[in-house]
């Protein structure tokens, strides 16, 4: 039986399972959400973003595409952080990265991907930014990985540039982290990005209220 010939037949265990432990699972989802957390990840199959981290259905929102990108004129990441910001109030939003992501990958090979060009653009200026570091690893699975990495931290400070998350920032002390995934050991990586020392460095340039 193929993966897709089994998902209802999954879904009704699933259901099952949950009103074994607790009869008014389902009415309790149905009331509302209120995540703490807003995820945005990388669409990869091997990075599932709620069972990696070990949450329920309510304690995050998820926000997946190719290399988990924060593109400013990018509409779609752009409505999920202004709805989760302003209207969720989440306390925390994290970019996380995974190593061996083809999205990257894709972004150090000199080909034509046709419409995934723009997108993996933002990629390649991210590498250009930080040109001088990644020139100098030899090794080129270890320059992937840092880019991989530095890509995270771009995206982070992207999120910095909305006005959502720099007034929720301000008036209550909204969040960002970068993590990144390893897909080979199952690890899940806290870069430490320092969101107040990165806020104070860009606000000169970036302030929009
Ligand atoms: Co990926």
């Amino acid at each position: 039986m193929s993966t897709f010939d089994k998902i209802f037949e999954n879904n009704a265990k699933w259901i099952e399972e949950k009103l074994a432990v607790n009869p008014g699972y389902f009415e309790e989802l149905a009331k509302g959400q209120t995540p703490e957390i807003l995820y945005i990840g990388c669409s990869d199959s091997r990075v599932t973003a709620e069972d990696l981290m070990g949450v329920q259905p309510g304690e995050v929102f998820v926000h997946r595409n190719i290399a988990n990108m924060v593109i400013s004129i990018d509409m779609n990441v752009m409505s999920v952080i202004n709805y989760a910001v302003r209207h969720l109030k989440v306390k925390r939003i994290v970019v996380c990265g995974h190593y061996y992501c083809g999205g990257v990958k894709a972004a150090m090979q000199p080909s034509d991907l046709g419409i995934l060009n723009p997108w993996l653009r933002n990629i390649r200026d991210v590498y250009r930014l930080h040109k001088n570091e990644l020139n100098k690893i030899a090794d080129e699975n270890l320059r992937y990985n840092r880019l991989i990495e530095l890509n995270v931290q771009e995206q982070c400070i992207n999120l910095i540039k909305t006005a959502a998350v720099q007034q929720a920032h301000k008036e209550r002390g909204l969040s960002v982290h970068g993590w990144v995934f390893d897909v080979h050991s199952g690890k899940l990586i806290d870069l430490k990005i320092d969101f107040p020392k990165i806020l104070g460095e860009i606000m000169e340039i970036y302030r929009l209220e």
